[in-house]
């Protein structure tokens, strides 16, 4: 399979990677410096080569992450929101309406965001990440319902949050309670590829629980 990673140069795009690479599937995985996904016309280009040069997508998995969040509600930076906005919802468009007909025609193609507890659960201080995160939710629920029948599927995985080697190296006494390693979500990444497209299209999967 062709499997695309944006995102993909941190710990959690590498480890998403090396899953896929290690059975022998084609990651193209890019970030900032390969392709600014806030540019539309360069996203809409990343699709065009990748159809010429492999033929078609068969997974988007999209990482483009980043957190703000203030002390209270009322102390909430609506310049955090623009930030997210960027972030977690227009990169999100950008690539999600770049390789939608890419998806439609894979004959067993996946989309997949990682959203967090917080977009079900939002704190005082939280309420940007908590409301960007509904939204890309909200967006990712609209591609699948684009997809359904098609053999593709967009999903959403939930997070409370993630935890890498690097993280823990740099905290040997950390216990990171309720947090996913990175390699635990990229295994569930490629689960969703041994279950039927019909059954994982449009579903919120909580790897909390
Ligand atoms: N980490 C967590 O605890 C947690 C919790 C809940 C959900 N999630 C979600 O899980 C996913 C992966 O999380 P993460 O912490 O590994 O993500 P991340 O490090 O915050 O972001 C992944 C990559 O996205 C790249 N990126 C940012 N803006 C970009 C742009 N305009 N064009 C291209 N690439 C861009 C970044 O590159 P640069 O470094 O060059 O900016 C970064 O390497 C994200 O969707 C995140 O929202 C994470």
């Amino acid at each position: 399979m062709i499997i695309l990673v944006t995102g993909g140069g941190g710990p959690t795009g590498q480890a998403v990677s090396e899953h896929f690479r290690e059975r022998g599937h084609t990651v193209i995985a890019v970030d900032r410096d390969d392709v600014d996904l806030l540019d539309r016309a360069a996203v809409q280009d990343l699709a065009a080569r990748i159809e010429k040069e492999h033929g078609g997508v068969d997974g988007v998995v999209h990482l483009v992450g980043g957190w703000r969040g203030g002390k209270s509600f009322a102390e909430t930076s609506l310049d955090d929101w623009d930030l997210l906005h960027d972030l977690l919802i227009r990169t999100l468009q950008h690539v999600s309406l770049a390789f939608e007909p890419h998806l439609r025609r894979s004959p067993d193609g996946r989309f997949v965001i990682v959203s967090a507890k917080a977009a079900e659960r939002p704190t005082a201080g939280g309420a940007a990440y908590s409301a960007a995160k509904a939204a890309a939710e909200a967006w990712t629920l609209s591609l699948a319902d684009a997809l359904r029948g098609t053999g593709s599927a967009a999903t959403i995985l939930v997070v409370k949050a993630l935890v890498n080697d690097a993280m823990r190296a740099a905290n040997p006494e950390g216990r990171f309670p309720g947090f996913t390693d990175v390699r635990d979500l990229a295994r569930a990444i490629g689960e969703l590829y041994e279950r039927p497209a019909g059954d994982v299209n449009g579903i919120r999967w909580d790897l909390t629980q």
